[in-house]
């Protein structure tokens, strides 16, 4: 496990006094602290997906899955990796080039003791905005983005990030809750919105939209309950 990287955080949008969506995962330990533990066991996770979503949880997991099939030297960057729901799969002579990224500190806390006590070499944690990442252009082979864009202030300018610091021909493999998929779920947006929780969540229309703006190709969508599941080349 490599050092802790700290850069300067921007916080568009904020506006005095108003507790934004950023404020909510960069400051608040107790969410964070929930949500990692309902979605590191596999009983709430299932459930949470099911009941709030109609997505089904294996589809998270099939993508924690092929993490572990990517071979060594590959440059991930997980963002956001919040408790470090991915390393799981990593074994500890996996030797991919591993950065795991997040605004919050509690959850790069979490991860980080996560990979500590499975041993895990080669994986670097970052706290970092996804709307202005401080890593160079073309500095990962994969991105990894497992249901964070709809907790994102900027979903259209973190795809614009992803894009950048991906090489070209690199991968996007991304998970996110749409809008759209059914009253249910639309309420629990609205109410999570309202809870500081949840950031600009889109439509399929508008990811897709965001998606090709920010130059990606051969973009692969599908969708499962109101999670988008994206697959797409740099
Ligand atoms: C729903 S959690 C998902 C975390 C992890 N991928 C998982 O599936 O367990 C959303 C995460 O997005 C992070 N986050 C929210 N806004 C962010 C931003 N602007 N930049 C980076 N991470 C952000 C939160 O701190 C949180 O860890």
């Amino acid at each position: 496990m490599g050092p802790r990287t700290s850069w300067p955080r921007t916080a568009p949008g904020t506006v005095e006094g108003v507790r934004t969506v950023q404020d909510t995962w960069s400051t608040d330990r107790i969410v964070a602290a929930l949500y990692d533990t309902a979605v590191q066991r596999p009983v709430t996770a299932w459930l949470g997906a099911r009941v709030l979503w109609g997505f089904d949880f294996g589809v998270i997991d099939e993508e924690i899955r092929r993490l572990g099939e990517l071979p060594a030297g590959t440059r991930v960057l997980d963002l956001p990796t919040g408790g470090g729901l991915a390393l799981k799969t990593l074994r500890p002579d996996h030797g991919l080039d591993y950065v795991a990224a997040d605004l919050s500190t509690e959850m790069l806390d979490r991860a980080a003791s996560r990979a500590s006590s499975r041993a895990l070499t080669g994986v670097r944690f970052a706290e970092a905005d996804a709307s202005a990442l401080e890593f160079a252009d073309d500095a990962f082979d994969v991105v990894l983005s497992l249901t964070g864009l709809h907790c994102f202030a900027e979903p259209a300018a973190a795809l614009a990030e992803f894009r950048r610091v991906l090489r070209p021909g690199g991968e996007l493999r991304l998970t996110t809750v749409v809008r759209g998929a059914g009253r249910r779920h639309d309420d629990a947006v609205r109410l999570l919105r309202g809870l500081g929780v949840f950031g600009h969540v889109g439509t399929p229309e508008d990811l897709g939209r965001w998606l090709d703006e920010a130059g990606f190709r051969h973009v692969d969508r599908s969708q499962s309950g109101a999670l988008a599941i994206v697959r797409a080349t740099a």
